[in-house]
């Protein structure tokens, strides 16, 4: 029998990360539909991939939108529940740790479908941010768990996960990675258009709630940021997440020294990370990047859940003290770029879609 397989996606980097699995789905010729949670619909963060990325159209948006916690949650609850119902796939994939990825895997565990979670297996110990908890959660309820990496597979043993159930993939990243960079640096002119040359600018990013929401911890990156441009004397872009501007707005917070510009799309910011000096990020799926595209990377959190990338020499820890953002930086920057990316081989869609299409006989 064929197996009806139901694509939640809701965010950004699901969409970013699961495209590799779709286009498999697609060469295979699979019954598969997409369905969106609706979390992300500004074009910048949303439409912009599909196109993109040439992604078939989504069956469903539930478009559940902003807002709280516990609204988010419950909408993409009530909305993909109708959604599932109708359609009664046998298996769910999910990628990631949003709000999108819990609700989803908690309504199709309850309606006893089989739930596929990709990048499964990470941990930051850090309860205080809400992708721990999702993440953790979509984990204990999923039916298959792709660990991108050995480390991934022995943290979700070491909380009782049968064997079985888990399987190390790869990151789809660095699928994701491998087959846009060429074409990205073919067809993009980014640099040109932000007056950039290879090698000569910083590249930030920074959204996590517990990095902007709080406003002390906010200006005190931003300051550090600004004296980075000042000392090493090179541009510094920030492509700025609706959620951060929000909160620059509102704290009344200002970065004279970076340059802000809207999020952009993926050869865009491929681009942007590849020709970098350094990276500095609070993103997970950045901190991957930066790692796969030799580019060093300081993390402005005070914790990963990609420990491999330190493991490799790719990325280091900086927390938010201004002081620390420089004294990192400064490290990263004397350090050699030959470390292997740890992630995988870019094969990641293809083995998770022979592992549902071959290893689904319940
Ligand atoms: C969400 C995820 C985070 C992920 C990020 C990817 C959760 C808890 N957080 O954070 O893990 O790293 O996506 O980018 O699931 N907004 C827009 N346009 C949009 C979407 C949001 O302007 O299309 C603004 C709204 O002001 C909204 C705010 O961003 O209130 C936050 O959006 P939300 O989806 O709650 O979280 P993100 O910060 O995007
Ligand atoms: N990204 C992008 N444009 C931008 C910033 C990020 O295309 O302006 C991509 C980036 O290449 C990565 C993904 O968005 O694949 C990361 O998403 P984000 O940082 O929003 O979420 P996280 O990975 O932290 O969950």
């Amino acid at each position: 029998m064929l197996l009806k397989i139901a694509v939640i996606l809701g965010t950004r980097p699901e969409i970013i990360k699961m495209a590799p699995v779709i286009r498999e789905l697609e060469i295979r010729e699979a019954d598969f539909l997409i369905l969106h949670t609706g979390q992300h619909y500004s074009y910048n963060l949303d439409g912009v991939f599909f196109d993109q990325l040439k992604l078939p159209q989504v069956k469903y948006n539930v478009e559940a939108g902003s807002g709280s916690h516990a609204e988010q949650t419950a909408k993409i609850l009530v909305g993909v529940e109708k959604v599932l119902r109708e359609e009664n796939p046998d298996i769910v994939l999910v990628e990631g740790d949003t709000n999108s990825v819990l609700a989803s895997a908690l309504t199709a565990t309850k309606l006893h479908i089989k739930v596929g979670h990709v990048e499964a297996g990470l941990r930051s110990y850090d309860r205080n941010m809400p992708e721990e908890i999702n993440r953790t959660l979509t984990d204990h309820c999923s039916d298959y768990l792709f660990a991108p990496t050995e480390k991934a597979k022995a943290i979700l043993l070491g909380e009782a996960i049968p064997k079985k159930k888990i399987f190390v993939t790869g990151n789809t990243i660095v699928d994701a990675v491998y087959q846009n960079l060429k074409i990205a640096r073919e067809r993009d002119n980014t640099l040109d258009t932000l007056h950039v040359n290879p090698g000569e600018y910083l590249l930030v990013t920074l959204h996590r709630q517990e990095n902007v929401d709080n406003r002390a911890r906010f200006a005190s990156i931003l300051e550090g940021l600004d004296k980075l441009a000042a000392e090493f004397d090179l541009p510094i872009i920030y492509p700025i997440h609706p959620h951060s501007r929000k909160r620059l707005g509102e704290f009344n917070l200002k970065a004279p020294k970076l340059t802000l510009i809207e999020p952009i799309d993926f050869f865009g910011f491929l681009q942007l990370e590849s020709n970098a000096r350094l990276i500095l990020t609070d993103s997970g799926g950045v901190q991957e990047e930066a790692c796969i595209l030799s580019v060093p990377c300081v993390t402005l959190r005070d914790n990963t859940e990609r420990p491999e990338t330190i493991e490799v020499g790719a990325n280091i820890l900086a927390g938010t003290s201004s002081g620390n953002i420089f004294e990192c930086t400064r490290r990263m920057l004397g350090r050699k770029n030959d470390w292997q990316n740890p992630f995988g081989d870019g094969k990641a869609g293809e083995k998770i879609v022979s592992i549902i299409t071959g290893g689904f006989d319940d």
